[in-house]
């Protein structure tokens, strides 16, 4: 039994750090496992031009303890405005590595998301040109369909025609959830690929309402059925590299998530590769988790792969019941699987 690794440091591909006195509390969990994260533009205000994404990564790093080393990876965000011009501007700024897609209406402040993705052509095209990922959350709104079934449709209505237009555009598919969308992910072009997050891993629909409605446990894509997680498990350890980390961390306040319409959203950022150590330690293959977490995404994003290093150790330690949060952490932040033990404890962690 593997008692100890160390790989090399992780990146995160996916990654919700909001602003303020909510980011000064999440980031540095970030900082202490990854060293390098896709950072997600849905503000309050969204990231939509480069100046703001440049305003917001300096925010970023001004957030960080002065020894950290950790490197945002900044996005914009796509409207039904966004032109071709904007992503000759991304290109040219050089810290633009992906525009996110939000279908309107999604998810957590997607209202300015795009509404037919027809408006978006013209930035499309040029993201296809410059080489630039298109990062998609994957999920159609139309509220006929099943929230259990809108990422399937989603691929199958949007995704697919899109590919066939755009034949050579980088995708992500973010923070998949079904069967379908590993399959779809495996018959498409390698340039086509998925982040994969921890929660989605670890929990099918049922913990969503184990002995009660878990607010906690709600994020979307929604869980799915344990058929779909187990789908998910095998893209992940499968060592194909068109699967990668993407944590979709997304704090949310106590109170904000306990609520008669709870928000979105789980907090995994505060000890993320110790939840992905536990699924491939179950799944027997914890020689895949380096690649998964280290080279898989960066080779896609064109990074250099990281110098540092990160040791996991098999240890029981106690998740805590609570987090600070917001303005002199008066909020609390619920991290996932608060109170429980968790198995596996990363070196950087005191
Ligand atoms: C995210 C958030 O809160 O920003 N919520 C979530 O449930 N994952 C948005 C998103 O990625 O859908
Ligand atoms: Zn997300």
């Amino acid at each position: 039994m593997t008692a100890q690794l160390t790989i090399t440091q992780p990146d995160d591909l996916h990654l919700h750090v909001r602003q303020g006195d909510a980011l000064a509390n999440v980031i540095t969990d970030t900082a202490r496992q990854f060293s390098r994260a896709i950072i997600m533009p849905n503000l309050i205000t969204p990231v939509t031009q480069v100046h703001q994404a440049q305003a917001y990564r300096q925010e970023i790093l001004d957030a960080l303890p002065d020894d950290t080393s950790f490197h945002p990876l900044m996005t914009l965000y796509l409207t039904d405005q966004t032109s071709a011009q904007t992503i000759y501007e991304a290109k040219e700024a050089g810290i633009i590595h992906g525009l996110k897609l939000y279908p309107a209406g999604a998810t957590t402040h997607s209202d300015a998301g795009v509404t037919r993705i027809k408006r978006i052509w013209p930035a499309l095209e040029a993201m296809q040109t410059l080489g630039i990922p298109l990062l998609i959350h994957g999920e159609v709104t139309d509220p006929s369909v099943d929230i259990f079934d809108r990422e399937k449709v989603f691929i199958e209505t949007v995704l697919e025609p899109l590919l066939a237009d755009f034949p050579a555009l980088k995708i992500v598919l973010e923070h998949i959830t079904t069967r379908d969308a590993v399959d779809f992910i495996l018959q498409a072009p390698g340039h086509v690929v998925a982040t994969l997050t921890a929660h989605h891993l670890l929990l099918n629909r049922n913990a969503l309402f184990k002995g009660g409605i878990r607010p906690h446990l709600y994020c979307l894509p929604v869980l799915k059925r344990e058929t779909h997680r187990q789908a998910l498990v095998s893209a992940a350890v499968s060592g194909n590299p068109k699967f990668f980390l993407g944590t979709d961390s997304a704090p949310h306040a106590q109170h904000a998530k306990e609520s008669a319409c709870g928000c979105a959203g789980m907090y995994t950022a505060y000890h993320a590769m110790e939840l992905y150590a536990e699924v491939f330690d179950e799944a027997g293959a914890l020689d895949k988790l380096e690649d998964f977490s280290s080279t898989f995404g960066a080779k896609f994003y064109g990074l250099p792969k990281n110098t540092t290093h990160l040791t996991l150790t098999r240890k029981d330690w106690e998740i805590p019941a609570h987090l600070p949060y917001g303005k002199e952490g008066k909020d609390r932040l619920i991290p996932f699987r608060a109170g429980e033990i968790c198995h596996w404890k990363a070196d950087a962690r005191s």
